[in-house]
């Protein structure tokens, strides 16, 4: 059995995820990107610096408090400019930009919010990043606990495995996209869009 204990810090990717997706937006020439999921913007910075001058970033978090804690780190490293924090559910601001500009705009999304609801999230992206463009999924092995037996996991736990489980069998399913699962961090899925 895995022991797990939350800690405020664990809320971040660990460092090799972020040189990771940095790598990843980088060799990409990824412009303009879309996070779900700020809290103080750990991984948001990552982004943020890794694209161009021009690039932009729209970033969604129902909490901005947490983001603030982190904007003065994002404005010493000068990539303030490339950053659209949105305060709101993500689901409600992903409606609202398909509503207002049904265009598939982006070229990379990092989903880091609201686990149970990532299924719904993927929908909506697949209309909102372009065909070649990536959408990444973190936490998808979620602590390990994806290979447990129910019985084994902490109870807090069990309703992000189940909702992991369903979530990894959809994307594996899905012929719309090319899936990598890389054992990083607690994984990570990368959906390359097909169609
Ligand atoms: C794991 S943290 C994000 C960490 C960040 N990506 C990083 O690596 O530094 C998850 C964040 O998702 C946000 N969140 C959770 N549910 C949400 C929802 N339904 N809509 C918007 N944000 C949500 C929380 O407020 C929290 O800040």
């Amino acid at each position: 059995m895995i022991c797990v204990c939350m800690r405020r810090s664990e809320m971040e990717v660990p460092v090799d995820e972020g040189h990771f997706l940095s790598m990843l937006i980088k060799i990409m020439n990824a412009k303009k990107t879309i996070e779900l999921g700020v809290f103080t913007g750990y991984s948001l910075l990552t982004t943020a610096l890794a694209l161009p001058h021009d690039g932009h970033i729209t970033a969604i978090d129902i909490d901005k408090e947490a983001y603030e804690v982190g904007l003065e780190f994002i404005k010493n490293a000068g990539v303030d400019h490339k950053i659209n924090f949105i305060q709101s559910d993500c689901l409600q601001a992903l409606d609202k930009m398909l509503s207002e500009n049904p265009k598939p705009e982006f070229d990379f999304a990092f989903v880091d919010a609201d686990k149970p609801n990532y299924a719904n999230m993927h929908e909506r992206l697949m209309k909102l990043v372009k065909v070649g463009g990536i959408i990444a999924f973190d936490n998808t092995l979620w602590f390990g606990f994806v290979a447990e037996k129910e019985e084994n996991v902490p109870e807090h736990m069990r309703m992000n495995r189940k909702a992991f489980l369903d979530l990894n069998k959809q994307l594996a399913a899905d012929p719309r996209i090319e899936l990598s699962q890389v054992s990083i961090g607690d994984g990570v899925t990368l959906c390359r869009r097909l169609v």
